[in-house]
């Protein structure tokens, strides 16, 4: 009988050793290095027979020689996936989805197939056939070409894609694939690794664009080593509070796109519904004027959203006040309120302040800064803004109104939606001309003031 081989990898980084050891050399993470039993493959999975005579040899070209023609992406018909992916899929490519369990990968990825009028074939390691068709009808699908195989092995996979022909390759997920030629379990380092590589050998050799699902650990990176993020073309993130109705998807690494774009979807009894103007829904409608609400004009990569900041400053009724922040840091608040006590002389300390960002995203854009004093203001005196003024500027530490990045952006889309009047700094450069809105420009916290109250 042959000798079982077995190596040490590392879980972490997916660094290989001969023996076990505690720290990884490579890493240095603890206790991440586990054994696994592997066999070097003989022969690769995909078309083995006519990959060893294979004709074609790669040749250097110059880069004006190389033929783009081909290139031509395609179209996954859903603008958001779209415009993440910098303009459809391109053929040959691999691209990882990445999100927590039930955040809807499997929907979003299910729904696009069921939607493209190309052939694709949906492989799934998770579900039943009869799972995925109750999911389905839930989405409703319309006239089709998807097929639906449930399967783990990557050799009777790659059977039945010769037997299809497929224009496009969902597999969900690679966590639940393995091959022959391995011989650990699903999910393990080497497993990961080797049906990546046959799946990259398949993709290219065939221009078929393959997408594969990948779960994440606890703290929110891919399962499997780092190297499943450097072996595909495009990394995605799938991401949103469970308990909203929003997800966003971005893209950590795109080698055909930009990876500032955004997709925003909604999570909708009967599936995910594209969200092309995310700023009117998350603005909440309302009765008449609310104290502690402002609309911030900020970016989320490269897209202007208009987020509504509602802040409740109350009297302390324990010692200790409160501050409490969703979806904003909570660090940054306590920073504004020292700032609006130092330089504004309102006596917060024995205040209570809860603040919160509707819709359950969260924010780092440092633009958001004006419009979350702006929301504590008009709480902590009790007058309403009026609802169609927002705010776009940074706050500094001696109440010094701050300039921000693409000014020119924001005012445009605050312009757009219909905003009387947006606050940015005065030191921001404008060049716009002949604007419907009001730009004000402020240059202390003082004058925010003295214009709000
Ligand atoms: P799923 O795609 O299974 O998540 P993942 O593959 O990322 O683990 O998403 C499951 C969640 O989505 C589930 O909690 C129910 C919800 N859902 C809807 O709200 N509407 C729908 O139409 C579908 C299909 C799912
Ligand atoms: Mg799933």
């Amino acid at each position: 009988m042959a000798k079982v081989k077995t190596t040490f990898f590392c879980q972490n980084c997916g660094a290989q050793y001969a023996k076990w050891q505690g720290q990884c050399t490579s890493c240095k993470e603890w206790n991440t290095i586990a054994e696994e039993v592997i066999q070097k493959p003989e022969k690769s999975s995909w078309k083995t027979a006519s990959s060893s005579t294979s004709k074609r040899v790669s040749k250097p070209l110059k880069i004006n020689e190389i033929d783009t023609a081909q290139e031509a992406r395609l179209n996954m018909q859903d603008a958001e996936f779209n415009r993440v992916l910098g303009g459809g899929m391109v053929h040959g490519s691999l691209t990882l989805l990445g999100g927590e369990p039930g955040i809807g990968k499997s929907t979003l990825l299910l729904q696009i197939a069921l939607s493209l009028p190309y052939k694709t074939l949906y492989v799934s390691g998770e579900e039943s056939q009869k799972q995925i068709k109750m999911r389905a009808e839930r989405i409703n699908p319309q006239e089709n070409n998807c097929y639906i195989l449930t399967e783990t092995k990557t050799q009777n996979i790659f059977k039945q894609i010769e037997a299809v022909e497929p224009d496009l390759v969902i597999i969900d997920s690679i966590q639940t694939l393995h091959s022959d030629y391995i011989e650990s379990s699903a999910g393990s380092i080497s497993q990961i690794k080797e049906c990546t590589t046959e799946l990259i050998k398949f993709a290219k050799e065939t221009a078929t664009p393959v997408l594969l699902i990948g779960h994440i650990t606890k703290d929110g990176h891919i399962a499997g080593p780092k190297i499943l993020e450097h072996m595909v073309d495009t990394v995605l993130q799938f991401e949103g509070d469970r308990n909203h109705v929003f997800r966003i998807l971005r893209a950590h690494k795109n080698r055909f796109g930009s990876t500032n774009e955004l997709g925003i979807y909604e999570m909708q009894g009967s599936g995910l519904r594209e969200v092309s103007n995310p700023s009117e829904i998350l603005i909440s409608e309302k009765d008449g004027e609310l104290s502690g609400n402002a609309i911030a004009a900020t970016l989320e990569g490269l897209r202007p959203l208009m987020i509504e900041v509602q802040a409740l400053v109350s009297t302390a009724v324990y010692g200790t006040p409160q501050r409490s922040a969703t979806g904003f840091n909570a660090k940054r608040l306590n920073m504004l309120l020292a700032v609006l006590e130092k330089r504004a002389g309102f006596r917060l300390g024995a205040k209570d302040v809860f603040l919160n960002i509707t819709g359950g995203i969260s924010v780092d854009d440092p633009a958001i800064d004006l419009a979350v004093v702006a929301s504590i203001l008009s709480s902590n005196e009790d007058v309403a803004l009026p609802s169609d003024y927002c705010f776009a500027a940074e706050v500094g530490l001696s109440g010094e109104i701050r300039p921000v990045q693409r000014v020119e952006q924001r005012i445009l889309e605050a312009e757009k939606l219909g905003f009387s009047t947006i606050f940015v700094s005065k030191y921001n450069k404008i060049s716009l001309k002949h604007t419907s809105i009001k730009i004000q420009l402020i240059s202390k916290i003082e004058d925010l003031v003295n214009i709000l109250v």
